[in-house]
């Protein structure tokens, strides 16, 4: 699919892998909404996203029904919505009980539920809404409408000790990935998910924490390069499955060979950059 001209919606744009995308999107001449609770990092609030480079910025949280509507709407007037890349999503860690049995300290449930809104019902709400708008579109020369990257993780396949509401956010994006192909299917949108390892991105936090909580996973999983990965070459195979017209339903990981232990993930908690 021909990516220059096109307009393109990246929800979580603003930073790590979904600004990889952009920038990727960018350079091959098509206009991109970053649809994110976040400005792009490094711009003051309120400012325009660098005009002249075809970035359009709307603050948007996934799982607003009406505010992902109106990012939809906005890159549907900037040409025809081609492409959407549902990057936006959260980590959490927490055990699923306490070390006291006490009903007070297992998982609290609203952490669950947040985590899955955003990670799952959030991409969900991405992808109706943008499809709809996509399957508006006149095809192009070969019948394609569009094409559609989620986001997952390795821990939709191995999560680990304390990954339980976001193992189960990713493995459902997993799920999704197949009937949403099926689905889109009859109006020529192609739908396929990425999977990547450990990346080197500011969901881990910028303290002390999470750069070892980064450095134990590359160590005891990554198999080579032995380094976390760069947004880069994580959105090196967004594009490839968004441009590659004959890619679809597929789930692709891209994590130098990683494979999660159950592992105890020592001193790390929190949501990120949420
Ligand atoms: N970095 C990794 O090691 C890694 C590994 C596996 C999967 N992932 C997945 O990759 C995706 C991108 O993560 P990243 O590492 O680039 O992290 P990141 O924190 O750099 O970027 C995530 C972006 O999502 C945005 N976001 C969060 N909640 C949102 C909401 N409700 N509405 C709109 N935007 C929201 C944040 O503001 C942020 O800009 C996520 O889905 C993450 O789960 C990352």
């Amino acid at each position: 699919m021909e990516l220059s001209g096109i307009s393109a919606l990246v929800t979580g744009g603003s930073s790590g892998i979904g600004a990889a995308c952009v920038d990727g999107l960018v350079a091959r001449g098509a206009e991109v909404v970053i649809a994110d609770i976040h400005e792009p990092s490094g711009q003051p609030a309120g400012s325009p996203v660098d005009p002249p480079s075809h970035r359009h910025f709307l603050a948007t949280d996934v799982t607003d029904a009406e505010q992902v509507a109106a990012a939809v709407e906005l890159a549907a007037s900037l040409g025809p919505l081609r492409v959407l890349v549902a990057s936006a999503g959260i980590a959490w860690l927490t055990r699923t009980i306490g070390r006291d049995g006490a009903f007070g300290s297992a998982h609290d449930l609203d952490a669950f539920r947040r985590v899955v809104e955003v990670n799952t019902v959030g991409t969900f709400n991405a992808v109706r809404l943008a499809a709809s708008a996509m399957s508006r579109t006149s095809p192009d020369a070969t019948g394609t409408r569009g094409a559609v990257v989620l986001v997952a993780s390795a821990a939709a396949f191995e999560g680990q000790i304390g990954q339980v509401a976001y193992a189960a956010s990713k493995a459902a994006i997993v799920g999704m990935t197949l009937p949403l192909a099926r689905d889109l299917s009859s109006v020529g949108i192609r739908v396929n998910t990425l999977s990547p390892g450990v990346v080197d991105t500011p969901i881990y936090g910028s303290g002390a924490a999470g750069r070892k909580f980064q450095d134990e996973q590359v160590d005891g999983a990554v198999l080579y390069p032995k380094r976390a990965g760069r947004p880069d070459e994580l959105a090196s195979m967004a594009l490839e499955l968004l441009g590659n017209s004959y890619c679809n339903a597929e789930t692709v990981r891209v994590d130098a060979g990683l494979r999660l232990q159950s592992g105890v993930v020592s001193g790390w908690r929190g949501v990120g950059r949420s």
